[in-house]
Formats: C-alpha cells, structure tokens, sequence
C-alpha cells in the first residue's frame, strides 16, 4: 500500500515536472528576451555572404489569419536558402516568436561548414503593409525571443524602411546582407535599377557598398513585393552569385 502511494506520487511528480517544463520551454520569453538584447550582433557590424542562384520564391503572407495583434513571418532566409514554410510552420505565430541560434537554428543547413544568418521578414498586426519589421540573427550569436508589441522590445528587430523608388508593382521592402540590414538609399536604387532593367543582381561587397561582415562568407536577401504588399518575394544568394527579381 504505502508502495502503491509512492508510485503515485512520483507519478504525479514526474508530471508536473514535464508540465512546468514544457510551459517554460515556450513561455518564459522575459529573460531571453533581455539575454538576447545583449547577445545581439550590434558588437560584430562584419559578417557576411555570397550568393548563387536565386530562386525567388514567393510566399503567402497569410497562413493563421492573423490578428492585430499577431506577430507573423512573412518570408524567411537563411543562408541562401529560403526557409519561408518552415519557419511558418515551427515558429509560433501570433505569440511570441523564439528563434534559437545555439548550438544550431532549426532550419536544415544547406550551406555546410558556413556560419549563416536567419533574415526574417515580419508583421505585426493584419494590415498587409504595416508594421513590416526585419529580424537578422546569424548562428551562435544567443537565442532570440520577438515578441508581439512595440518593435523596441524585440532584438535584433528594426521596422523596414522606405527607402527606395517603387512603383505600385515593385517596392523593396527590406534588403540584408551578411549579418547586417542595409539601410542606405543608394542600395536601393540599384536594386530599383536592376529590377527595371531586368538585370540579374550581383550579390558582393561591390555591390553593397560595404563588406558587413570581415572577411567571411556572406549571404543575401532582399524582400520585395509587386502586388501592394499581398505577398512578399524574396531574392538570396551567397557572396559572388547573381539573383533576378521576379516582376510577375
Ligand atoms: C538556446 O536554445 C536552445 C534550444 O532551445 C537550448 O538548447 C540552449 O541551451 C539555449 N541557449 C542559451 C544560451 O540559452
Ligand atoms: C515604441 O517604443 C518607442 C521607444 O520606447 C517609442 O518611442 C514609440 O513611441 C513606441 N511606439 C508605439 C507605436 O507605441
Ligand atoms: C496599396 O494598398 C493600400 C492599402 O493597404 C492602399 O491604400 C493603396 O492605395 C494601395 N496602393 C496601390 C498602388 O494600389
Ligand atoms: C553577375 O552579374 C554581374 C553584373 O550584372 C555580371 O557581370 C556577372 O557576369 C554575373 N555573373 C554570373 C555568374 O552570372
Ligand atoms: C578585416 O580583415 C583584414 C584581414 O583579415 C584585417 O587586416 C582588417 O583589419 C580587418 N578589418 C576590420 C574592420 O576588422
């Protein structure tokens, strides 16, 4: 009898510890949040990549019919893959977003013996093009909590930019390379430019106008849309590849 209530009790015990294990697994963003903050790569400005062919891939921008109050992925790369449905479908949507970097980023390598950055495209809230943010966290760098809110609480996270020309069936919407969000309008109107001309995109320092991440291996991503935000394309390569929008 007394056996028998051990049993019980240690069952219970184990369950209650699998229970609180799993809620904080998902849930105790606070204290990630705040480590990643520090963890961020504002200390490292070089890290990079080089590119090859470029599948544009286009991604629906509504999986889960978000909410106002949604946080959700657009439109994902890492490395010079896109990684758009799996992030969709591994990364929460709505709740907070939790994006390891150690040991390794859920995504498959595709790149090997490479260290890579996850470029993500993200909204908050339901209106196709508002409160577009990028987030850029490459491997090792600390794990990664975003959370739904203000862009300020969530590292590594910058709300994108209108820096470009567009047109209503062309608009970039946010440009990386290596570790690093390009915010410098001249970029922009190359990209502008090379899409106009149906010319491929060269992804380089050259074309960059800086090396952002020393020495090292880049990759890129520029997202874009060519219908007033529906859905956002993407363009991505290693360091010395070339890319073509797709204007369809
Ligand atoms: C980051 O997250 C992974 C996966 O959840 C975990 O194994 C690792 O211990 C975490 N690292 C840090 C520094 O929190
Ligand atoms: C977001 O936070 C920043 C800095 O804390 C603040 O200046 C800004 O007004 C906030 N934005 C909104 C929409 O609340
Ligand atoms: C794009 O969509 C917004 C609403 O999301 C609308 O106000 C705007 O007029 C549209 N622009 C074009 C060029 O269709
Ligand atoms: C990539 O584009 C550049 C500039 O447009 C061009 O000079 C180069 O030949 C292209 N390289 C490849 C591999 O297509
Ligand atoms: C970049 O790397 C080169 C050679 O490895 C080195 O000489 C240079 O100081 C580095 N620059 C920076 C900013 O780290």
């Amino acid at each position: 009898m007394i056996i028998l209530v051990a049993l019980v009790l240690i069952g219970v015990a184990v369950g209650v510890g699998v229970a609180v294990g799993t809620k904080k697994h998902g849930g105790s963003s606070t204290s990630l949040a705040a480590e990643s903050a520090t963890a961020g790569l504002s200390n490292n400005p070089s890290l990079s990549f080089t590119g090859t062919p470029t599948s544009s891939i286009q991604s629906s921008s509504s999986t889960s019919s978000p909410t106002s109050t949604s946080l959700s992925v657009l439109s994902a790369v890492y490395g010079a893959s896109d990684v758009t449905d799996t992030a969709k479908s591994i990364l929460p949507q709505k709740e907070n977003i939790f994006i390891p970097t150690e040991p390794t980023l859920p995504f498959p390598d595709s790149w090997f013996g490479y260290r890579k950055c996850l470029a993500l495209l993200l909204r908050y809230g339901s209106v196709d093009n508002q409160d577009l943010r990028t987030f850029i966290a490459c491997e090792g760098t600390g794990n990664y909590t975003l959370v739904p809110g203000n862009v300020s609480l969530s590292p590594n996270t910058e709300a994108t930019t209108n820096l470009g020309p567009s047109t209503s069936t062309f608009h970039i919407i946010s440009v990386i390379w290596g570790p690093t969000e390009i915010r410098d309008s001249n970029i922009y109107q190359k990209l502008f430019d090379c899409a106009s001309k149906s010319q491929a995109v060269s992804f380089s320092n050259e074309f960059f106008g800086q090396d952002t991440w020393n020495g090292t291996a880049k990759s890129a991503a520029v997202f874009y849309t060519t219908d007033n935000f529906s859905t956002v394309k993407n363009i991505f390569g290693r360091e010395g590849q070339n890319a073509s929008f797709s204007l369809l």
